[in-house]
């Protein structure tokens, strides 16, 4: 059983994408219209879209976009003139596997020479991790008891993948069976990711949802009825540590205190095995004034230092389940993860 979800953040229209623009929500719903691949890397650095399914759904696009400027052209090795796209779009941020493995993906397409193939790859792509998400949040609900609250920290909603959400996804489908009663939803300085989009999303589909500070989180772990605390992710190592949102190690770290579930919902886009550890992992690092201001004001003495790495890695002893669209990875390690990729390759 799945519950509705109402937003899409991704719109495709065969010539151009549209982009619900995230940095003005929950104020402005206005979507951007982007012609151009190299527009649309911007629009991921610049945080119009995010999120790694969402991130990596984005690119797709870019690349049937790059694709059909180069066939316009007129050139006969039109599929071989889109490195430069290719390489900008790999730096639009660094730390989200998503769209690494979705470049890849159509690149390999591209030796096809077959424009309507490349598009045709970039909706499924979109298509398919909808379907994932789905699953996954039926397979995440199943280990929710009844009559409980859950944490989330970040978004991981319809906003932030093809649509349902991956974390967000298993708390839609252990609402809509009866086992959430409440969601709290941690603000997630400095974006302001779980005040700005992950209230106004569950409040959209009627999801009871309390924003508390970060700062909060222990407070509520040990006096509410929170069962488990559910993240997403951005990238899921061969050995089981994740890296998500910065803040969410914090939270493993408080959950293994007080004996509450940790799960990590993510789809197998989002597992790489070719990292092995999270010491690998190449963490983004934003401007300090994400940090020293607040909607343009400044909050911080005048030339304030400030450092700003927007993620974080989870060591895989303290998380209890990954949940993916094949099935749940109870107390990560290696092998298991090895074998859960192992049977997707089959
Ligand atoms: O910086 P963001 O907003 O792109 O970070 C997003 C997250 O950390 C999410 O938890 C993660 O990408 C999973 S989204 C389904």
């Amino acid at each position: 059983m799945t519950s509705h979800d109402t937003v899409r953040a991704i719109r495709w229209h065969g010539d151009a994408l549209e982009l619900l623009d995230q940095r003005v929500l929950p104020g402005i719903e206005q979507y951007l219209r982007y012609e151009q691949a190299k527009d649309v890397a911007d629009a991921i650095t610049d945080m119009v879209v995010r999120g790694a399914p969402a991130i990596g759904i984005t690119a797709a696009y870019a690349i049937v976009l790059a694709a059909q400027a180069a066939q316009r052209q007129g050139a006969e090795n039109w599929h071989e003139q889109l490195d430069d796209e290719l390489q900008y779009l790999a730096q639009s941020r660094p730390t989200a596997v998503n769209l690494f493995w979705a470049i890849d993906r159509m690149r390999d397409c591209l030796q096809e020479k077959n424009i309507e193939a490349l598009e045709q790859l970039a909706i499924r792509i979109h298509q398919e991790d909808f379907k994932a998400n789905t699953t996954m949040g039926n397979f995440g609900a199943e280990l929710i008891p009844q009559d409980t609250a859950v944490y989330t920290h970040c978004n991981t909603g319809s906003l932030a993948t093809g649509g349902y959400g991956t974390a967000l996804g298993v708390i839609r489908s252990a609402f809509q069976q009866g086992r959430i009663e409440h969601v709290y939803a941690g603000e997630t300085r400095p974006w302001l990711q779980g005040a700005r989009l992950t209230a106004w999303e569950l409040m959209r589909d009627d999801i009871p949802v309390s924003l508390v500070v970060e700062g909060a989180a222990g407070q509520l772990l040990r006096d509410k009825n929170v069962s488990w605390i559910i993240v997403g992710a951005d990238r899921i190592c061969l050995n089981g540590d994740v890296a998500n949102k910065i803040g969410t190690y914090n939270l493993a770290v408080l959950a293994k205190h007080h004996g509450i579930k940790f799960m990590v919902a993510a789809p197998t886009t989002t597992i790489d095995v070719k990292t092995k550890t999270g010491s690998d992992i190449p963490i983004e690092e934003r401007g300090a004034s994400e940090v020293t201001t607040l909607r343009d004001q400044q909050i911080a003495p005048d030339n304030c230092h400030a450092v700003n790495p927007v993620f974080d890695v989870t060591p895989a002893e303290l998380i209890d389940c990954i949940v993916t669209e094949r099935g749940c990875i109870m107390n990560p390690h290696t092998a298991a993860v090895e074998s859960h990729m192992q049977e997707l390759a089959q």
